[in-house]
């Protein structure tokens, strides 16, 4: 989580900082703050809030061409002016900026800096203040540095800048992200390339423990031991108008209404010209080979993995278990000989599912990731990676990326139950272009969804979504968006398991928002609904074709029951972004959030 930016040109630094930590704030955005180093020495703004509180406080008039920044989601002290980086060293010397976790920053202190008064609660100003430290040992920024990076354990993105060398960023990294950006008289260096494009569209990926210098004409990289390393730079695909807001109001309902589209795009990236899945033969094998799946995953992901265990099970016949990734280790399962660990991550940087991947790595056993970001740490670290083509997803609650990745676990359902000879009668390819009609007519139908919002959500503190087979993982998911960005407390129920305590909390006018899409299920979950509107709860149906009713709330046009979690979430999408439009929530940036979270 965090992020930062840093830019050494011939233009005004504080714009080009504060315009990419504006496209970093979905990791982040409690505080933030930049510093601009001139001749005069480094000037330092920041601000509890978001950039755009920031952006009130930079003095206009300070020019500079180089310098750092840095937008924070707090994890060592509470969100605060004092917490925000950039930080300093004691004679204001050096100043840095950090993303990740120094897990040894206590024990750095005790052994080094105890004389050092420290003037935040946060781990990195351990980094800064150890450069200081070690520049006493008369050695080199360089030297110090490295030095000071080679001492921490844990996770860190960082950039120094050194007052007395204006025309120089310091930056390291070890399992937080971190790019280099190349331009023709200016480098630049940022966590996410997005926040850059304004700059340049080439970059140089950094590994983990590396340094590098970074002055306008130069990017020198080297393994921590000083060594200089070569590496080719590669063009970010990514177009700048993915990454703005265009006509809509929130990213969230762009990208909820981009769903059709992301789902013609998968179709058209994983079918060849004659209709046949384009899957790579490395991982078709391998996933031929393994005797179980393990799916590991957070959040909207692991909602998304549920789905993907009933898919490849029913169409394959090959076992899938699915784990919340922060407990896997802690909860181990007993593992099958044969074990592949599937991966799946809108972001492909989450620290709890990195975590598993560094462990069942050193146990040699085989991994692949599913992610919207090919080229992140999951995807790198992992042996394959299978993209799921969403575009940049801006929200913080994640939507056309959960479709995404359901769409891409279909598809490798069917390749490898084809693998393994089994006939299938269900053409994904043919089933998905079905599922994009389906949603389009579905975002056609806001008003319908801003009504339900409104009628059900208005006023009420809690809200309860059920639903039975693959209709109980889209409520989970359904819950999940509700709470995330309207702050109404909601559960996702499966219907049979609420009488055994959760109906209890069912009260005169208790929202119940059901899911009737599985006809196998259909009579079940009505007896249900049934059961909680005797004890007074407001029920809403949300039924899919032909289990349809005559009072039902709303009816999905039909899909292919293995894809129906697809189309049956764009309604509670919507009227959770709805419900949280009605309560001035901020339905980008929720509280407490953040988009990627790379801390465990
Ligand atoms: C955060 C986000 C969620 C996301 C989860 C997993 O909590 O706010 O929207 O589902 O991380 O993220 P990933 O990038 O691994 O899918």
């Amino acid at each position: 989580m965090c992020g930062i930016v840093g830019y050494i040109g011939n233009e005004d630094a504080k714009e080009i900082l504060l315009k990419g930590l504006e496209k970093l704030e979905y990791r982040g955005y409690d505080s933030a703050g930049i510093a601009v180093v001139n001749k005069e020495g480094v000037h330092i703004y920041k601000e509890k809030g978001r950039i755009a509180s920031l952006r009130n406080v930079v003095d206009e008039s300070t020019e500079a061409t180089a310098g750092i920044g840095h937008t924070r989601w707090a994890t060592h002290g509470p969100p605060s002016k004092r917490n925000a980086h950039p930080h300093q060293s004691t004679s204001s010397r050096f100043t840095i900026v950090h993303n990740g976790v120094i897990e040894n920053y206590e024990q750095l202190k005790r052994e080094y800096l105890e004389d050092v008064t420290f003037t935040s609660d946060t781990d990195t100003e351990v980094i800064v203040q150890l450069v200081e430290q070690f520049m006493k040992e008369d050695q080199s920024v360089e030297a110090a540095f490295r030095k000071v990076l080679s001492l921490l354990k844990g996770s860190y993105a960082t950039a120094l800048l050194d007052e007395q060398e204006p025309e120089k960023i310091y930056v390291g990294k070890n399992k937080s992200p971190l790019l280099v950006g190349i331009g023709d008289g200016v480098n630049v260096i940022a966590s996410d390339a997005m926040a850059m494009l304004q700059v340049t569209n080439q970059f140089v990926e950094l590994m983990d423990k590396e340094v590098v210098i970074v002055t306008r004409d130069a990017v020198t990289i080297k393994s921590i031991d000083g060594q200089t390393v070569e590496r080719d730079h590669f063009v970010a695909e990514l177009d700048a108008s993915d990454i703005e807001k265009g006509t809509y109001p929130h990213f969230m309902l762009k990208e909820i209404d981009e769903q059709p589209f992301v789902i013609r795009n998968i179709i058209s990236k994983y079918q060849d010209d004659n209709g046949q899945i384009i899957l790579d033969e490395d991982i078709r094998a391998t996933l031929k080979e393994a005797d179980r799946l393990y799916i590991i995953a957070a959040g909207t992901s692991y909602h998304a993995g549920l789905m993907g265990k009933q898919l490849i099970e029913t169409i394959s016949g090959k076992p899938v278990e699915v784990h919340i990734a922060s407990e896997f280790l802690y909860n181990m399962p007993l593992l099958s000989e044969k074990p592949l660990f599937i991966f799946i991550s809108q972001s492909g940087e989450t620290a709890d599912s990195r975590g598993v991947l560094v462990d069942i790595k050193e146990k040699g056993y085989p991994a692949l990731t599913i992610t919207n970001v090919p080229g992140s740490t999951l995807s790198r670290e992992a042996d394959f990676t299978l993209h799921t083509h969403a575009g940049p997803e801006i929200a913080v609650a994640s939507t056309k990326a959960y479709t995404a990745q359901m769409a891409v676990l279909a598809i490798l359902a069917c390749d490898l139950a084809n693998a393994k000879g089994i006939t299938v009668d269900f053409d994904p390819i043919q089933e998905l272009s079905i599922v994009a009609n389906a949603m389009e007519t579905l975002c056609d139908k806001k008003e319908t969804f801003e009504k339900i919002a409104r009628d059900y959500l208005s006023i009420t503190r809690n809200c309860f979504f059920i639903g039975r087979a693959a209709d109980y993982y889209v409520c989970l998911e359904g819950a999940l968006k509700l709470k995330e960005i309207s702050y109404i407390q909601a559960e996702g129920f499966a219907g049979g398991e609420l009488k055994h305590g959760t109906i209890a909390l069912i009260e005169d006018g208790t929202p119940v928002i059901a899911l009737a899409t599985q006809d196998h299920v259909n009579l079940s979950i009505r007896g249900n609904v049934k059961e909680v509107a005797a004890r007074g709860a407001a029920t809403c149906i949300i039924s899919m074709g032909d289990c349809a009713q005559e009072d039902d709330q709303f009816v999905i046009p039909p899909v292919h029951k293995h894809l129906s979690a697809l189309a049956t979430v764009i309604p509670l999408q919507l009227i959770s972004y709805y419900a949280a439009l009605h309560r001035d929530c901020d339905v980008d940036k929720p509280r407490n959030l953040a988009k990627s979270v790379t801390v465990e």
